[in-house]
């Protein structure tokens, strides 16, 4: 049988597939992550930790949809020391752990860093663009915010680090942005979050279907796909080679998954498949993308990767 290397590498980390979990569903707790460990992600993603342990925002906070979802939970997780003494446990399952850290000012974020940069993590993911926190703006949003704590988060320490960002919508958007990144040392980039501050509203209620702020929440699943494949593919042409990117939105089936290989990312992330399907959702999708190259004839990632063809 013909097989296909999906194997990758982020900053030197190498992963063997090219399919792990986003941060957010299902990996807050221990018993979460084991089971990431166990499924054929190949990595074992964190929820993004804060300084302290959060509830996060008041239920209903996250809804299925017909194409995707819409949640704002305001990152509920154990706070960013349960992590760090689940490192070591986290390392002893066999898989690249990735830390996804969240905070609320460059003095937090400064703090968890420094902590993980000091641990066995792997690599460590900043996320700039969580949309669900009530008062606060998404650090993505604000350009002199993100230089700023750029250059205090790429020099504490050799730990390779990556940004979550926000989806941009704008050509302007995304120069101002690549132009920052490519100052500093920032090994990747994880493109996109959710579309913050979607309105879903329920006619037969006459209500929203999330309580969080008024009902305003992240926009998740095949409704983003075009926006996260946009995100990917601007970076890529915009930023330094030595950038990597990760691809997530919408990513439900092999053939999405290649779709953002063709636009350029190095390795993609599922989170709202995962939420609504369960850990079999990365093998599923690893073999459907498999086959998909099989019937295209590519053997490896690099047949495909960033080559899409213009018209
Ligand atoms: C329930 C849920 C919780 C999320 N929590 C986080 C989070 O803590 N940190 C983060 O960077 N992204 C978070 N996200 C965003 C996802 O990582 C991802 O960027 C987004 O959902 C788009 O991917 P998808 O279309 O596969 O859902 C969350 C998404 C969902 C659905």
């Amino acid at each position: 049988m013909t097989t296909v290397d999906l194997s990758t590498n982020i900053a030197g980390v190498a992963l063997k597939s090219y399919l792990m979990n986003a941060s957010g569903p299902k990996c807050t707790t221990w018993e979460e992550l084991e089971v990431v460990a166990q499924s054929a992600s190949s990595a074992i993603m964190t929820k993004s930790c804060t300084m302290e342990y959060r509830e996060g925002n008041p239920e209903p906070r996250y809804s299925d949809l017909p194409l995707g979802s819409i949640q704002s939970m305001g990152l509920p997780n154990l706070g960013y020391k349960a992590y760090l003494e689940m490192v070591p446990r986290l390392k002893a399952l066999g898989k690249p752990v990735i830390v996804s850290i969240s905070g609320f000012s460059i003095k937090e974020n400064i703090e968890m860093v420094s902590a993980f940069q000091k641990s066995d993590v792997d690599l460590i993911e900043v996320n700039f663009s969580c949309p669900n926190i009530p008062g606060k703006a998404q650090v993505a949003y604000d350009f002199e915010q993100v230089e700023s704590a750029l250059a205090a988060l790429t020099v504490l320490g050799d730990k390779p680090i990556g940004i979550k960002l926000a989806p941009y919508f704008d050509m302007s958007h995304f120069i101002a942005m690549a132009t920052i990144l490519n100052k500093f040392p920032v090994k990747f980039i994880t493109c996109v979050n959710s579309i913050g501050n979607t309105l879903i509203i329920d006619p037969e209620t006459e209500s929203p279907i999330i309580k969080p702020k008024g009902g305003f929440g992240g926009l998740c699943g095949d409704y983003i796909k075009p926006v996260g494949l946009a995100n990917v593919r601007a970076f890529r042409e915009l930023l330094d080679d030595d950038v990597q990117i990760i691809g997530v939105g919408g990513i439900k089936n092999g053939v999405d998954a290649f779709e953002y290989l063709l636009a350029g990312a190095d390795a993609v992330q599922i989170a709202t498949c995962f939420e609504k399907e369960g850990e079999g959702c990365f093998k599923r999708i690893e073999d459907e993308l498999t086959a998909f190259m099989v019937k295209k004839g590519y053997t490896q990632l690099s047949d495909a990767k960033n080559k899409l063809k213009p018209l």
